[in-house]
């Protein structure tokens, strides 16, 4: 007997992702429909037939489960201080030249123990699963120094094993240049004495880079990304967050899996997006939570790459990891639809952290799954700061 069946659910999903264009508007409703689970594989769809446990979804939305594909959920600290100095007109890069903005975020880390990061990590994560984020990319980069940037990924290793989400790890040594190290150097420990380590003890699936004026140049961004390749490790990059800062420009030469933020890409650096396949992560609540400016999401749209939505979750630009929220944010600031906005938060950001298996309701995929209350997917955005979530099913368990 399977173990687990949905039944009666308006089943709202996309499929064969990574999906774009007009596509991501137009997801596969199915009305009334069953959806047979066993062994953490979804096994049928639309057929009945006995399973050990039910959910009766009465006719309500069920949808994939949000991957929330770019997050530093990993940190101590936090910077209500800069918020208010935000509002009387201090700008996010003011306030990082003072030694505040990542930097006070580093401090805060730096003095933490192992015990203390896990406790405030999990108490996050169970957060955003109530919220039904049912995978969480997570990058290191507050730590900035090779027992900090490892401390920090061996906490993400520990969340990885413990907590309900699926976790993907991704090493940001360069998120910012320490205080206490030359440029040079750093990039010498980023290159030759962290990535050797953690390709060694495989605690990284991505590297990232903070590709930005004033932090890592677009050379620089390549050099890291390159050599992180050579250690296995994907690409990612933070890019045109700020200002144009060519690091969409590079997406093609690194093979970028995801570029992220892209508020001011050019169109070379688009132009290398899309020759390389690169998903574009856009992230709402970071330039509402900034005052920046929104992301062309309807020009990656147009030109055919495909677009993710993350949370960004920070203490800096982002304090925020209600994935339903994101999917509001995204909607209002780049004028896409509620079913683009699903797309984004669900498959092709599975696609952003290659979990391929994951992201969309389709037989042989993980049974990552949400019941929702509520009648259709344009309410999950609409409902701005109401959570739907009903029921999280992970790995075809009900959480
Ligand atoms: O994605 N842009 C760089 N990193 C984060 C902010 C981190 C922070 O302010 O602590 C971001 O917005
Ligand atoms: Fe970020």
């Amino acid at each position: 007997m399977d173990d687990l069946k949905i039944i009666n659910g308006r089943v709202v999903t996309f499929q064969d992702g990574p999906v774009r264009g007009s596509h991501m508007d137009f997801p596969l409703v199915l009305e009334n429909a069953n959806i047979i689970i066993d062994d953490g594989y979804i096994t049928a769809i639309d057929s009945d037939r006995p399973a050990k446990k039910t959910i009766d979804a009465r006719g309500k939305l069920v949808i994939p489960g949000f991957i929330d594909s770019h997050t530093h959920l990993v940190f101590a600290g936090s910077r209500e201080d800069e918020f208010e100095k935000r509002l009387k007109g201090i700008s996010y890069q003011e306030i990082a030249r003072e030694g505040g903005g990542i930097l006070s975020t580093v401090r805060a880390t730096r003095n933490a123990d192992r015990n203390t990061l896990i406790q405030l990590a999990k108490k996050r994560l169970d957060f955003a699963l109530s919220w039904g984020t049912t995978t969480v990319e997570i990058k290191s980069g507050y730590g900035l120094s090779t027992k900090d940037e490892l401390k920090m990924l061996e906490v993400i290793d520990e969340l990885k094993k413990t907590s309900h989400q699926t976790i993907v790890p991704t090493f940001l040594g360069a998120h910012e240049f320490p205080p206490d190290r030359g440029r040079d150097e750093y990039m010498n420990i980023i290159l030759n004495e962290m990535l050797p380590e953690i390709a060694r003890r495989k605690l990284a699936r991505f590297i990232d880079v903070f590709c930005e004026d004033g932090v890592y140049t677009k050379e620089e961004s390549k050099k890291i990304l390159l050599k992180g390749r050579d250690f296995g490790l994907f690409p990612k990059i933070h890019a045109d967050e700020l200002a144009s800062s060519g690091g969409s420009e590079i997406a093609e030469d690194v093979g970028a899996i995801s570029c992220d933020h892209l508020s001011y890409p050019s169109e070379e650096g688009i132009d290398a997006m899309k020759r390389a396949g690169t998903v574009a992560v856009l992230l709402p609540a970071t330039t509402l939570f900034l005052s920046g400016k929104s992301a062309p999401a309807r020009k990656f749209i147009d030109e055919d790459i495909p677009v993710a939505i993350a949370s960004d979750f920070n203490p800096g630009s982002s304090p925020v990891l209600a994935m339903p929220l994101v999917m509001s944010l995204a909607c209002l600031l780049y004028r896409i639809t509620p079913r683009e906005a699903l797309c984004a938060g669900t498959i092709n950001a599975a696609y952003a952290v290659r979990e391929e298996k994951r992201g969309s309701i389709e037989v042989g995929k993980k049974a990552d799954i949400l019941v929702c209350d509520c009648e259709n997917e344009n309410e999950i955005p609409y409902w701005f700061g109401f959570n739907p979530v009903r029921y999280v099913v992970k790995d075809g368990k009900v959480i």
